[in-house]
């Protein structure tokens, strides 16, 4: 996902600029530029790779000026070259942008019969060429700008920077979200609040079709219809600690460790004074509701796809799981009594934004599971649950997912109780189980030493299966999913009881299998399946507890966990399945923070 930012300072603005690029780090990108205007005149530095080369190039070429816009780019149109680097600019005007514009092409041809001379790959080359066309027009940068806003489809936050104009940035938000920030005489824009801190915690976030003129002196914004808007600035605690890995050697690591802290927080928002009940948005009921529809991608899916073993066995409701960028397509069929809930950290994911956007005229119950509470996601939901999980930087998904399974769980616990599917005991048994889930992680977390000893020969493996049960299927999934992601080997996984009929057919040697199977009802058949595998040589990692590992008898490898209540195996779980891709990709030496290709939220479909 790319990151925009924009300040109009009482200074040079390039190493502010590149401070509040820093702070979008943790997007992902390839390249990365920033535009200012001095004395009158623009100019421009970009670099691709990390901000550091940059920042070399900055220190070499001095960029002066006290009004600036910058980016980090992932790559969409055009491969990562300076070239495709943002920002574009074509005479008086540059631009920087976050999403895609889906009628680029027909805009590149209409440009190009009237002489335009494009110098790069991307769909971004054909704003700013559209709006250099507009001003050569005779119109002023704001008409220009507004003209040219009408011509676009697709989803964009942008930033406008003209020629002559040391007092003036125009942005637009369409499908990605942009927020402007007040400081004292000086005025600021960034793709989120984040990218602000430090700056100024006085934040105003732009709705759904909206522009703004941006001064020294003060904000307009305009509403897709062009009329007056008035939008509020709220002051956002953003905690500019996120930046810093707190002595760990990576995000990803500092963020496993918080793991315990961020469940028995998300515990005791989500519970009532005494504990007995879980508190929920007044209005959330399950009383009426006929079927849930849960709709996420990656990581966030996954905790969907556990949660539906939940909601089923504890609530009795039916549940439809869809991966986001495939579930409006299939034309779904909805109904006033479904609930639908949306699970994301980052709530801006393009896929998982249109997915809720397509059921919103139709269900009257939207629930979003998410991160960042000021997110698309949140603010379109008619209740937003946060997770409490903290920014969380590292682009594989740890703390956010064993958040997201907590009040998951929390949620189809409630929904089971206002059924009638669960008695007042059982309900506050399942609870305390829940309540037990940050000292079982924190002792799953203590095993990483021994996860660290037996990834050493997991990193020469060119593929890992992952095989699981019942909801131990979705955990295997998360598992090769983290080990793909960060460590690049290939990996994936299988429904146990699946793999005769045909994975069986890969299992060699050569090939390492890791078995999540805690001792649940579903162990001896899946010890079942491990023997199948064992019998061909294949080499088996079994995680499991102290009972099962004496039950599965000897096998090439073992790590043994917690034995802890079915309800909260796979929060406990998704320990291994982190650290097994963490100590694999350090043995490997990519980049655990910033895997290559990855964004940390994908804001394009
Ligand atoms: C998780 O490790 C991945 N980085 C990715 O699959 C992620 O879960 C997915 O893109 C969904 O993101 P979201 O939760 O912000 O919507």
């Amino acid at each position: 996902m790319c990151g925009i930012v924009g300040i109009l300072g009482k200074h040079e603005v390039s190493p502010q600029i590149l401070d509040a690029l820093k702070r979008l780090e943790y997007r992902g990108y390839d390249s990365a530029g920033i535009a200012t205007v001095h004395r009158g005149q623009l100019d421009r530095r970009r670099a691709v790779g990390k901000l550091i080369n940059l920042s070399d190039r900055l220190v070499h070429d001095p960029l002066p000026g006290k009004a600036g816009i910058g980016h980090t780019r992932w790559a969409t149109h055009g491969a990562p070259t300076e070239a495709n680097a943002h920002p574009h600019q074509t005479g008086p005007v540059a631009v920087v942008h976050n999403g895609i514009i889906e009628n680029f092409r027909a805009l590149r041809d209409e440009l190009t019969a009237q002489g335009a001379q494009f110098s790069s790959e991307t769909d971004t080359e054909t704003i700013v060429q559209l709006t250099s066309r507009y001003l050569a027009q005779g119109m002023t940068p704001v008409q220009a700008a507004r003209a040219t806003l009408k011509r676009l489809e697709g989803a964009f936050a942008l930033a406008f920077l003209f020629d002559g104009e040391e007092d003036l940035i125009i942005c637009a938000r369409r499908g990605s979200p942009l927020c402007i920030g007040h400081g004292e005489g000086e005025m600021y824009l960034g793709s989120d609040a984040i990218a602000l801190a430090g700056m100024t915690d006085r934040i105003t976030y732009l709705e759904e079709g909206d522009w703004a003129i941006l001064s020294r002196g003060g904000l307009q914004i305009f509403d897709a219809e062009d009329q007056q808007a008035t939008r509020p600035a709220a002051r956002i605690a953003v905690e500019s600690v996120q930046i810093d890995k707190s002595g760990h050697k990576h995000f990803m690591a500092k963020e496993m460790a918080q793991q315990p802290a961020i469940l028995k927080a998300a515990m005791e928002q989500y519970s009532s004074a005494d504990g007995s009940d879980v508190t929920l948005p007044e209005g959330l009921d399950f009383a009426n509701v006929d079927r849930l529809i849960m709709v996420a991608c990656g990581t966030a899916y996954y905790a969907c796809q556990v949660a539906k073993y939940w909601f089923e066995r504890y609530a009795g409701l039916p549940v439809e799981l869809d991966i986001a960028s495939e579930f409006r397509y299939r034309e779904p069929v909805l109904g006033p009594r479904n609930m639908a809930v949306f699970v994301s950290q980052s709530g801006e994911t393009a896929d998982t934004l249109a997915a809720l956007r397509h059921v919103r005229p139709h269900i009257g119950q939207v629930v979003s599971v998410v991160n960042v509470v000021t997110s698309s996601i949140a603010r379109e939901s008619s209740f937003a649950l946060p997770i409490h999980a903290g920014p969380e930087i590292g682009v594989a998904s740890t703390k956010a997912f064993t958040a997201q399974l907590q009040v998951l769980a929390l949620l189809a616990l409630r929904a089971g109780r206002d059924r009638g599917r669960l008695s007042e005991a059982d309900y506050a048994a399942r609870l305390d189980e829940l309540r037990s889930a940050p000292g079982f992680v924190a002792q799953a977390l203590d095993r990483e030493e021994e996860i660290r000893r037996l990834t050493e020969s997991l990193s020469q493996a060119r593929d890992v299966l992952f095989l699981g049960r019942g909801v131990m299927f979705p955990m295997a999934l998360e598992g090769a999913l983290k080990l793909k992601e960060i460590s690049y080997i290939h990996a994936e996984a299988y429904a146990a009881g699946e793999l005769k009929h045909g994975p069986i057919a890969l299992i060699d040697q050569d090939l390492p299998v890791i078995v999540m199977a805690p001792h649940d009802p579903l162990f001896e058949k899946t010890i079942s399946n491990m023997q199948e595998v064992m019998a061909r040589q294949g080499r088996v990692l079994l995680i499991s507890d102290a009972k099962g590992l004496a039950e599965a008898g000897e096998v090439p490898q073992a790590l043994q966990m917690p034995s802890v209540p079915d309800l909260i195996a796979p929060i406990v779980y998704a320990v291994p399945a982190q650290m097994i891709a963490y100590h694999t990709a350090l043995h490997r030496g990519t980049d655990v923070d910033q895997p290559r290709n990855l964004a940390k939220s994908v804001t394009v479909e």
